[in-house]
């Protein structure tokens, strides 16, 4: 273990010029202009886990964008870790608020920028790593490895969904390794045991059949613009609560143990609301932050538009108006029934002189991860050895749509040892994550195999 630990110690800086070669690659899910840079992210990744000294690659082609799989099987009584990432990331606009280019990665104080870089690249490459390092010093692993890196996370993973289903033989294992989540805070060993879900939906409403002058028409007419905007205040009440009948009825409420839990992390809400530069934090009644952000479903209109955007002015009542909204969801409330409950109250508030018309586009099912899974336990002391500090246990606000149907479809734990921080910007302009994290992420990595072998 120590060669390990040592080889890993002494290539850091070849990791860290490797994984900028990752990043250069403009791998964007939700454009479709980006398909052939999809295709060589796959090639790299594989020739990344070739190098690591796996077996068995494979780049499978889907109706959407390539999986890659490969995997090390030499451990026989041993367990088995499929390890889950994806090099698929979110599209870079606004382009002028980046300070450097997205995929021209820079080294910056303390943290690698670029598109990416924690979400996912930089935290799956980690794995990668920390794998190679054991091939390259023992010429062996602890544990059998599987790895499946994905390119469409980040638009639900619609095809996945289906590879899995279909190829439970291949990717059966005793536990998922997804480093895809955050820290708790900076320099803190973190495991998280949970994520929500999401229901996302479009809602168009449509008045007069085409844009009319706001003078001669203004008044004799429903403006949609106007319609949705009293639409969405709606949609939530004084205290927060989201209106919709029946919504909250599925939710399971927060355990003894985890509101001591959330207790023991002593969040600061004035460090917080200071960070995002308000001046005072705001969400549904009766809840402190954490409680908000890991276990309560929320509603957020993510885009407006409609009528006239352009510079100056331009007196017009418009034919149409668009929000996409969604929804994060919590144990046990299911996306489908969501989306149908949202469209069925959608409905009833809009006028009929309004015509409308409700898209889901996509979901995924919320999760809850048991904290007394072994493979937890292992995770929790490498994650501990490679920070020198203990662990602690978080849920995550954000989404990874497959986790469920992993847990569900191969029977086994999932954990989310996550190594990004929420101040780094995923999916915003400036994303970065810290060398710091990397180098740890690998050690854990390491750790955890070690820890997992000692298991059977
Ligand atoms: N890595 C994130 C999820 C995440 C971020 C979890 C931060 C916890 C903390 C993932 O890549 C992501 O962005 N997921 C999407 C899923 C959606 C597009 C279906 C999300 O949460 O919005
Ligand atoms: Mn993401």
């Amino acid at each position: 273990m120590n060669e390990v630990i040592n080889y890993i110690e002494k290539n850091k800086k070849n990791y860290i010029e490797e994984l900028k070669e990752y990043l250069r690659i403009e791998s964007i899910s939700t454009a479709k202009d980006h398909k052939s840079d999809m295709q060589t992210c796959a090639k790299y990744v594989s020739g990344k886990l070739k190098d690591a000294g796996m077996k068995n690659l494979k780049i499978i082609k889907t109706k959407g964008n390539p999986l890659v799989y490969g995997d090390w099987m030499k451990a026989p009584g041993k367990p088995t870790v499929l390890i889950y990432g994806h090099y698929d990331v979110q599209p870079v606009d606004p382009l002028e608020l980046w300070n450097t280019k997205p995929f021209e990665p820079v080294i910056k104080d303390g943290n690698i920028w670029a598109r990416g870089a924690n979400d996912n690249k930089g935290q799956n490459f980690v794995h990668i790593k920390s794998v190679e390092a054991y091939m390259k010093t023992l010429g062996k692993l602890p544990v059998n490895v599987k790895f499946l890196i994905e390119g469409e996370e980040e638009i639900g993973s619609p095809n996945l969904e289906i590879f899995l289903k279909e190829n439970k033989k291949l990717l059966k294992c005793d536990a998922v390794l997804i480093s895809d989540t955050s820290l708790y805070a900076e320099g803190i060993p973190t495991i998280n045991y949970g994520l929500r879900g999401l229901a996302y939906l479009e809602v168009e409403l449509t008045g007069p059949n085409v844009d009319l002058h706001s003078g001669s028409f203004g008044g004799s007419v429903a403006n949609p613009i106007n319609e949705l905007a009293k639409l969405i205040s709606k949609l939530q009440d004084k205290n927060g609560k989201i209106t919709i009948p029946d919504f909250y009825k599925d939710v399971v409420p927060f355990t003894k143990k985890e509101n001591e839990n959330i207790a023991s992390l002593k969040f600061s809400d004035k460090k917080y609301a200071k960070e995002l530069d308000v001046k005072e934090l705001q969400g549904e009644k009766g809840f402190n932050t954490l409680q908000r952000l890991w276990g309560r479903p929320t509603l957020d209109c993510n885009g407006i538009y409609g009528g006239f955007t352009e510079e100056g002015a331009k007196t017009v009542l418009p034919s149409k108006a668009t929000a996409k909204i969604s929804m994060r969801l919590v144990p046990n409330q299911n996306p489908d029934k969501v989306a149908k409950q949202f469209t069925k109250y959608v409905k009833s508030l809009v006028p009929k002189s309004i015509k409308v018309k409700v898209t889901d586009m996509h979901g995924g099912s919320p999760v809850v991860i048991p904290l007394d899974a072994p493979a937890i336990i292992a995770a929790s002391k490498a994650t501990s050895k490679a920070f020198g500090k203990k662990t602690v246990y978080t849920r995550e606000g954000g989404s990874i749509p497959i986790v469920v149907d992993f847990v569900k479809q191969l029977k086994a734990p999932a954990i989310l040892m996550g190594l990004g921080l929420d101040s780094d910007n995923i999916h915003s302009p400036n994303e970065h994550f810290s060398l710091k994290s990397f180098e740890l992420g690998i050690l854990s990595s390491a750790y955890f195999f070690e820890e997992f072998a000692n298991l059977k």
